[in-house]
């Protein structure tokens, strides 16, 4: 069973592991030291209950009445099991309890893995940033989820 749960500073080894394990271009560890300490940031991992391993994290921005997405990401081991599933649900939840009226988001044109989980989602395709994304260099798609 999957707990979505705020991280800690003791999270970001393991974090940082799957960081490197599943992204192309990955955030640097003492990144999401950052986000620990910021008052914007909602930083929450999805632990499994029976071994309290870490399968996956979330990492979103709350700024007045908008929503960002910044990272989510799934251990290789834990994927097509609905971790995801369940860190966009929880983000979700909160944007409804914050009365937040706009989420955003970027992902590379190429992960159509993590485009189907947004459109799944209500992500609708809100423009490109052509050439966003280095190593390798690839186009952003934007998305929005509006109204909530
Ligand atoms: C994208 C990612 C977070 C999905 O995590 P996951 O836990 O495997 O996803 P879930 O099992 O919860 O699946 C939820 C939905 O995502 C979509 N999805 C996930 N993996 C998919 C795949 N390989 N192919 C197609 N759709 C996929 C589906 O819509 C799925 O819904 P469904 O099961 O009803 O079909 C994961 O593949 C990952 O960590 N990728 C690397 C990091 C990354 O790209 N992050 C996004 C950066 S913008």
């Amino acid at each position: 069973m999957i707990v979505v749960r705020k991280a800690s500073s003791d999270d970001i080894p393991r974090v940082f592991e799957i960081e490197i394990e599943v992204t192309p271009n990955p955030w640097k560890e003492h990144y999401f030291a950052a986000e620990i300490g910021n008052p914007l940031s909602f930083f929450y991992v999805a632990e499994e209950r029976e071994t309290n391993d870490i399968a996956g994290y979330i990492v979103f921005w709350l700024i007045d009445d908008l929503m960002e997405l910044h990272n989510i990401a799934v251990a290789s081991q834990f994927q097509r099991k609905g971790v995801a599933n369940a860190l966009m649900e929880f983000m979700i939840q909160v944007a409804s309890e914050c009365d937040i009226q706009e989420i955003f988001l970027e992902v590379r044109a190429s992960n159509a893995p993590a485009i189907f989980l947004y459109e799944k989602f209500g992500f609708i395709f809100n423009g490109v940033r052509k050439n966003y994304y280095s190593k390798p260099r690839e186009d952003a798609l934007l998305y929005r989820r509006s109204p909530i």
